[in-house]
């Protein structure tokens, strides 16, 4: 069979009408004949083909009975089937069993090339969609969580687990740790795949307008409710909803989300009509859900029913060992995005990179890598002047305990102390020298200088400009 030409297999027991169709499309197509089903149906399973072309009456197995294990082979084949007056009825049968079309005997060359093309086109945009279903899925696979860490090999456990269970599932997690990222992978691995992924940000919408964002509304339900309105969790029917920021939905939704959980129902905001909630429910936070519940923020009866198979995603400082993974795989697909060429990262900046605490994990990093590969001259390595100076300056032992006692802290009172101290050391260790004294603090000289005069540090002018110092 040639690559490059569409393969055709025609079904066909009239020899003259072969002959006629070797001369109208053998030309333009890689034409393959069999002359009963059997024989159909085995090169059917033995080629890959485009296009189908069947007699209806045939000797033996019948054309319908082809199309139907055609359609068992490959359901993205496009068929047609040939058909006399008297056998209409059953070529509008074989269109339901997944049949293109039909085309009636005797039919006139032009007509039957369009029908042909037609077909083939159809074929190959199915073809298309099933690539772009198999990329997202791809995109969208448990290996497109990176890290090694034991810590996220349990992740990646977990959610292999669960995809399948259509259990409700609540994913905790420090902002960018990858909850939504994972919360899609469980998607495009669950049953619900072939349906919608719905997110919602529950902390980004009001709660007045949440309500009918989640559920939709009637007509006239309240003043602007012009019309009809389907809430998401009718657009993700038989999919996922994905219920982002749950510790900040509003306590009396928390009672609507509870039923739905239960009771797999609701209403639309205005209407009495229940309508049946077929969706995955999977819920993140970032928030202390128990702490949340103390405080009489979170209802405990929701959290025990969201909390049936928590998956915790730890936060990048708990597993560094993820980070030059992580790295490597951001400067490979943005180097590559920006058409720049990044020779690598030096063990001098791998160093800085794996000590910083990373309070923003994976999104931090992210967004760190395509700042240095904009700035960056093309193939150079990565050196510690590369990397940005609120990250580079952050040193272990300038780490702070941030504990706060029963009685609480007085933050302005801590805060002034601690900028105090530090101002005073680093012009120590400078000499006295503000711009080093700067350098050191990560901040201008002229900002210093400012806050000197505030806290009275400033000693005043001497009359007679020293003649020893020059700028400072
Ligand atoms: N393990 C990982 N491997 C590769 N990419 C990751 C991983 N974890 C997160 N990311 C990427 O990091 C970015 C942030 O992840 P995501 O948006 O899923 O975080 P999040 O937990 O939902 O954050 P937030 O709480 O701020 O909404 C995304 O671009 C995501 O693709
Ligand atoms: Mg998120």
């Amino acid at each position: 069979m040639a690559a490059n030409k569409s393969n055709i297999l025609v079904v066909e027991d009239d020899k003259s009408i072969r002959q006629l169709l070797k001369d109208i499309i053998g030309e333009e197509y890689s034409l393959i004949v069999a002359e009963d089903g059997e024989k159909g149906v085995a090169i059917l399973k033995e080629n890959s083909i485009d296009l189908l072309i069947t007699d209806l009456k045939l000797p033996g197995m019948s054309g319908i009975e082809v199309v139907k294990r055609a359609m068992e082979i490959n359901p993205d084949m496009a068929s047609i089937v040939m058909t006399g007056y008297a056998t209409i009825e059953t070529a509008v049968e074989a269109m339901k069993l997944g049949a293109y079309n039909y085309i009636a005997k005797p039919f006139k060359t032009d007509a039957f090339l369009i029908n042909v093309r037609r077909a083939l086109e159809y074929s190959s945009l199915k073809k298309e969609n099933l690539n772009l279903r198999e990329t997202l899925e791809k995109r969208y696979s448990f290996d497109s969580i990176i890290g090694v860490s034991s810590a996220i090999q349990t992740v990646r456990d977990a959610i292999r687990i669960v995809a399948d269970s259509d259990s409700t599932i609540l994913l905790l997690g420090e902002t960018g740790t990858g909850k939504e990222l994972i919360a899609k992978i469980i998607h495009c691995n669950s049953s619900r795949r072939r349906f919608p992924f719905i997110p919602v940000n529950c902390g980004g919408i009001p709660g007045e307008l949440l309500e009918s964002e989640l559920f939709g509304h009637e007509k006239g339900a309240f003043t602007g409710a012009i019309t009809t309105r389907l809430g998401r969790f009718e657009r993700a029917n038989k999919g996922t909803i994905f219920l982002d920021e749950i510790g900040d939905m509003p306590l009396h939704l928390q009672v609507k989300l509870l039923r739905v959980i239960q009771e797999r129902e609701f209403e639309r905001v205005g209407g009495n009509k229940t309508i049946q909630a077929d969706v995955g429910i999977i819920a993140a936070t970032n928030r202390d859900l128990e702490d949340a519940i103390e405080k009489k923020l979170f209802r405990k009866d929701l959290y025990y029913r969201l909390n049936v198979i928590p998956i915790v995603i730890p936060p990048l400082r708990e597993r560094k060992e993820d980070i030059p993974l992580l790295l490597r795989h951001f400067l490979n697909i943005i180097s590559h995005r920006k058409k720049r060429h990044i020779a690598g990262i030096s063990d001098k900046a791998m160093e800085v990179l794996i000590n910083y605490q990373w309070h923003g994990n994976i999104r931090e990093l992210e967004n760190m890598v395509e700042r240095i590969v904009i700035l960056k001259q093309d193939s150079d390595v990565i050196m510690p002047q590369d990397i940005p100076p609120q990250i580079r300056m952050i040193k272990e032992r300038a780490a702070l305990s941030f504990e706060i006692p029963d009685n609480g802290v007085n933050l302005p009172a801590m805060v002034e102390t601690l900028e105090n101290g530090l101002i005073e050391k680093a012009l120590n260790r400078a000499g006295g020298v503000k711009s080093k004294a700067a350098e050191l603090l990560s901040i201008n000289r002229t900002t210093l200088i400012e806050k000197m005069k505030k806290k009275g540090l400033l000693k005043p002018p001497l009359t007679q400009p020293s003649p020893l110092r020059g700028e400072d």
